[in-house]
């Protein structure tokens, strides 16, 4: 379809932030980006509806392509109602900006980005409510925010409803998980937006209940239109303020499937969000990129944060970690001092005397700090220290059974603390909060100061379990507003965060680059069942990089390679990913700790360590540049990237449901230099179920103007470190 795009009266320059409204919204306001490659028209219908359009401007196109068809923006308030139409334009301003910043760890070092800003006030004339639409436009995406200003007679906004139109042109291929407003961890799909049925997955009776009330998929939702452009819905600063989800709309007045805006609510009260007045809310954030790939290095998230706060916060390194972790998963540990909380007995309240063992003892811990100290691996995490384990999912118990400063009997924290620091090996704090936030968030003080006396600079937390207060949503205003604050109390006592179940992240790591990690989302822990056909599909990787992984660094823990879980689970039972994949996950997944995953023991084959462990041992995990290189939604991603500060270079790419041979140029490297390949990629009898570690080395000189032909099997990858070798002495 084809919109008109009318010609503004003034040019984006010419109106002057305080200048009278010289621009009239009536006959449409074009804001180009910065190299005119993409446009934002916004327009005042006769009924006073504010509505704005996203196209773009291929030369080469005899027409423009229309990404968002016009789609109307509006809100409605308690006791007010709808402020949707009969608005009146009392002011607009605009004006060029640019973003430039240096990232302390990411997967770019440094960002530049102009952009192209409109502001929009606005008076509803029936109510009096008066509001704003700011609108910033990059070369790679528009990001759009309300500033809500004033209702008449009130201190403080009661927001039923952010009523914001995607109204994406036709009916795009999407990568979607539903818009639940408890959990990320369900399955994410590839349909047509119109056979998005995302209410299948509302399932109250889980440890965390799913809880989705609307056919709404959470964002990033990431899609392909049908000249091939790709859009990633997302926003940005979700500061103090209940999550987006995108509804599907469909019917009479949508001339295709389109998307709303939908809260997450709270059943402590009818307004989804309450905030005193005035405030602007989070950006909406609508990223374009030719291919799907090339949204792994696009920063408008970043982009659309405040500046960093924090510095340098040189006492966070980015690293590998090992954990005291999959042990439990696999049933062999324990969680509780007693021995009876294992991923198995898990829902077994109060289970003791199976015959596992708690995991988090001192020489068990040693243990695993002698293996991070034998392969580079700067950090341990170790789970089950604290007490409270046998009680914690205890209905009646959970809400106040950790204090995070408690060990049990058989865990010398402190002698722990002094033995990793003798082998160079970092604590990796665990504060699970069974979802206890009001609890937790009294206990903080006390549980940094522990771990800022002890030098510990970084926790993983947790939130299993339905929010208390009862009545509140993982996703929801309320724990936007913890989330946020226990970033910023932990950043005073110099402490990372790396949350697990938690609100999703919309770059506040710009902001508090403290905010290091998050899992929200299915991560390996789902695999250690072993079912084969079960939760984790091959495709799901490839879909969290399309989806999960543009909203921020995803703690998925892989690196698993007993991927054969027989012993633990019994016949035909394993991962069902191929070893190459789980090398390649730790390049094509952003983060900047990555956990090495699996028991120390399986690392070692006849008492000799794994040949693909010196992969992890050379492994990066903060970078100077991103090359995106090829993929499609779902289906497979491949991406190099460049470590900080060193010129080495590391690529991956990794298959979802199809055997997959690719080839890419390697003209991301230098010119004129000669590197050493060294290549992980799967066998060529390598199969995800039945042989799943069978994967070739290889060795070879490569040069930027050579390209690299890899085959990846269903669920495989592969993995490849480039840095100097022989050949160039
Ligand atoms: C559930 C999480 O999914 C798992 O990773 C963690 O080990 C336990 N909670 C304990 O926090
Ligand atoms: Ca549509």
């Amino acid at each position: 379809m084809r919109i008109l795009i009318f010609l503004s009266l003034c040019s984006v320059f010419a109106c002057q932030q305080n200048e009278p409204p010289t621009v009239d919204l009536t006959t449409g306001f074009e804001l180009l980006s910065p190299d005119k490659s993409i446009s934002a028209t916004f327009l005042l219908s006769p009924e006073g509806k504010l509505s704005y359009t996203l196209q773009g401007n291929d030369s080469l196109a005899s027409e423009q392509r229309v990404f968002i068809e016009p789609s109307n923006l509006g809100f409605s308030v308690s006791e007010v109602g709808e402020i949707t139409s009969g608005l009146s334009v009392a002011n607009v301003t605009s004006r060029e900006g640019l973003e430039a910043y240096d990232l302390p760890w990411g997967e770019v070092a440094a960002v530049e980005a102009p952009f192209n800003e409109v502001k929009i006030t606005l008076n509803h004339d029936a109510t009096k409510v008066t509001f704003a639409v700011t609108a910033r436009l990059f070369d790679d995406g528009l990001g759009l925010r309300y500033t809500y200003l004033a209702v008449p007679g009130k201190d403080s906004l009661q927001l039923l409803e952010e009523l914001t139109e995607f109204r994406v042109a036709g009916d795009p291929l999407v990568n979607w998980g539903p818009g639940d407003w408890n959990s990320y961890e369900n399955p994410v799909e590839l349909t047509k937006l119109s056979k998005i049925n995302a209410k299948k997955y509302d399932d109250r009776a889980q440890l965390i209940s799913r809880v989705i009330p609307n056919n709404a998929v959470m964002t990033p939702a990431t899609m392909r239109l049908d000249d091939g452009t790709h859009l990633s819905i997302h926003e940005a600063a979700l500061i103090d303020f209940p999550e987006m989800t995108l509804e599907v709309m469909k019917g009479a007045e949508y001339s295709s499937p389109a998307f709303r805006s939908t809260l997450a609510g709270t059943a402590r009260r009818k307004a989804k969000a309450v905030r005193k007045l005035p405030f602007s809310g989070p950006w909406r954030t609508i990223s374009v990129e030719k291919r799907a790939i090339d949204f792994l290095d696009n920063m408008l998230v970043l982009n659309l944060n405040e500046p960093n706060k924090l510095g340098d916060i040189d006492w966070f390194e980015p690293m590998t970690y090992a954990g005291v972790w999959w042990e439990m998963h696999l049933g062999v540990g324990t969680w509780d001092y007693a021995g009876g909380q294992s991923t198995n007995t898990m829902m077994e309240v109060g289970q003791t005397g199976k015959e596992s063992r708690h995991a988090a003892r001192t020489e068990n811990v040693k243990r695993y700090i002698d293996f991070c100290a034998e392969n580079k691996i700067g950090g341990l995490l170790v789970e089950g220290w604290n007490t409270g384990w046998e009680v914690w999912l205890d209905p009646k118990e959970r809400e106040d059974v950790f204090d995070f400063v408690t060990p049990y009997p058989d865990y010398d924290l402190e002698e722990i603390v002094r033995y990793g620091k003798e082998k160079g090996v970092q604590l990796i704090m665990h504060h699970e909060t069974s979802a206890s936030v009001e609890q937790y968030e009294k206990q903080q003080d006390t549980a940094f100061a522990l771990m800022q006396r002890l030098g510990i600079h970084a926790v993983k937390t947790g939130y299993v379990g339905n929010i208390l207060p009862e009545g509140e949503y993982h996703h929801g205003q309320y724990m936007s507003r913890h989330f946020r604050n226990t970033f910023e109390k932990a950043a005073e006592y110099q402490i990372a965060v790396n949350p697990h179940e938690p609100i999703k992240q919309t770059g506040e790591r710009r902001t508090l680059p403290n905010a290091i990690s998050a899992e929200a989302a299915k991560g390996m822990e789902y695999n250690s069942n072993g079912n084969l056909d079960g939760v984790n599909p091959p495709s799901h990787l490839p879909s969290m990089v399309y989806t999960r992984c543009l909203a921020g660094p995803f703690d998925y823990t892989p690196g698993i390679f007993r991927l054969d879980l027989e012993e633990y689970r019994g016949p035909n039972k394993g991962i069902g990913s191929t070893l190459a994949k789980q090398l390649a996950a730790y390049v094509v997944v952003f983060a900047p700790v990555q956990m090495v995953a699996d028991l120390p023991e399986h690392y070692k084959e006849n008492g000799e360590y794994h040949p693909a462990m010196e992969y992890i041992r050379k492994m990066a995990t903060n970078w100077d540049d991103t090359y995106p290189l090829a993929g499609e939604l779902g289906d497979y991603a491949v991406v190099a990237r460049k470590a900080r500060g060193e010129e080495r270079y590391f690529i991956g790419g990794i298959a979802g449901d199809e055997d997959r041979e690719v080839t890419v140029s390697l003209d991301f490297l230098p010119s004129g230099k000669t590197y050493e390949l060294t290549l992980y990629s799967d066998a060529e009898d390598a199969h995800y179920q039945t042989n799943r570690t069978a994967f070739a080395l290889k060795n070879t000189f490569v040069k930027s103007t050579d390209s690299l032909t890899v085959n990846m099997k269903k669920a495989g990858g592969f993995a490849g470190v480039i840095q100097f070798g022989m050949e160039q002495e």
